[in-house]
């Protein structure tokens, strides 16, 4: 593996191999010293050009818990502001002698342009409404424990994995489409018609506009995990949506909205007391999750930040230490 640009990128082998190594990483965050060589004398620059917390800051840490040197350069506060072009800026910090890029763009297919332009390691941090694979990679980890028994982690083969919401806006809805695919999961995208995008019948999942009907399991049988998007209202409205700000367009309220597709305290009785309920973050509570989703026992939310750390550590050391085998 050369660069990490697409969930699509990884075959079964690949992705396993991923997921076991931050098995082993994981390890390293019960013990009071945090700290991995195999990435001693390695730059790595995060450069993001749309705000971020839990991707950013897992990066840093992974980065720095292998023992590398990490860099955060945001478009905020960066020549970026005065003009400099993409490839000028990132031909400028790759000139550095930096080994990785971490970069997320608002643009789709920004990182896979960037990866033709340096010679060093690229991974996608998010581009646009495109791909994000290591929050799918993250997910991924968090279901096979979830489903898994006492510590074990599960097969996700013939697991039917419910994602419901703004799919049309989701690079995480398409790199987990990919990836749980991979792994031999069945997929179910929820979403009122407009938020279903164009050629999503091309997708080798299922679609559904009846939340009420998939969550029971009378529409496309019994449900093993729930995963649930935000709703992005900066993409909406042509992109002059703003977070916070109203919604045109795509559905005709906010109340209507958590209505038809909110996970409500009423929904979350429709699962089993063992589905575990999803979601990448950032949240909008009242929207497309109520607080009893979002806080009671079923919630994996914080176990995917956790993870989040542990699938970067192994994505950065397979990167670019290149070995199977780690010792932690
Ligand atoms: N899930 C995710 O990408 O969150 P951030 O935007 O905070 O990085």
């Amino acid at each position: 593996m050369r660069h990490l640009l697409s969930a699509g990128d990884l075959d079964r082998d690949e992705a396993l191999a991923i997921l076991d190594t931050a098995e082993r990483m994981h390890a390293l965050q019960d013990r009071e010293v945090k700290k991995l060589p195999p990435l001693r004398g390695r730059t790595i620059v995060n450069l993001f050009f749309e705000d971020s917390t839990r991707t950013r800051s897992s990066f840093e840490i992974a980065g720095k818990w292998l023992s590398a040197d990490v860099i955060n350069v945001s478009a905020k506060g960066s020549s970026v502001s005065k003009g400099e072009s993409l490839r000028d800026t990132v031909l400028t910090v790759a000139a550095m002698g930096i080994d990785a890029l971490v970069v997320r763009h608002n643009a789709s297919g920004a990182v896979a342009r960037i990866a033709g332009w340096v010679d060093c390691r690229v991974v996608n941090a998010g581009d646009g409404t495109h791909e994000h694979p290591t929050q799918a990679l993250l997910d991924a980890y968090t279901l096979r424990h979830r489903l898994g028994g006492t510590g074990d982690a599960a097969d996700l083969a013939d697991r039917h994995i419910v994602i419901v919401g703004d799919i049309t806006h989701s690079r995480v809805a398409r790199s987990n489409v990919l990836l749980l695919r991979t792994l031999g999961a069945r997929v179910t995208l929820v979403a009122p018609p407009t938020l279903l995008p164009a050629g999503v019948h091309c997708w080798p999942c299922e679609t559904s506009w009846d939340l009420d009907a998939v969550l029971s399991g009378k529409a496309h049988g019994d449900v093993d995990a729930v995963m649930m998007l935000r709703v992005q209202r900066e993409r909406m409205s042509g992109g002059q949506g703003v977070a916070g700000g109203p919604v045109v367009g795509f559905f005709p309220t906010e109340r209507e909205y958590a209505i038809g597709y909110g996970l409500s305290p009423e929904r979350l009785d429709l699962l089993g007391e063992s589905v575990p309920v999803l979601h990448p973050g950032p949240m909008n509570r009242g929207l497309e999750i109520s607080s009893a989703a979002a806080d009671g026992v079923r919630s994996a939310v914080l176990d995917q930040v956790r993870a989040g750390v542990s699938v970067r550590m192994a994505v950065l050391y397979r990167l670019l230490a290149g070995a199977d085998e780690v010792t932690v």
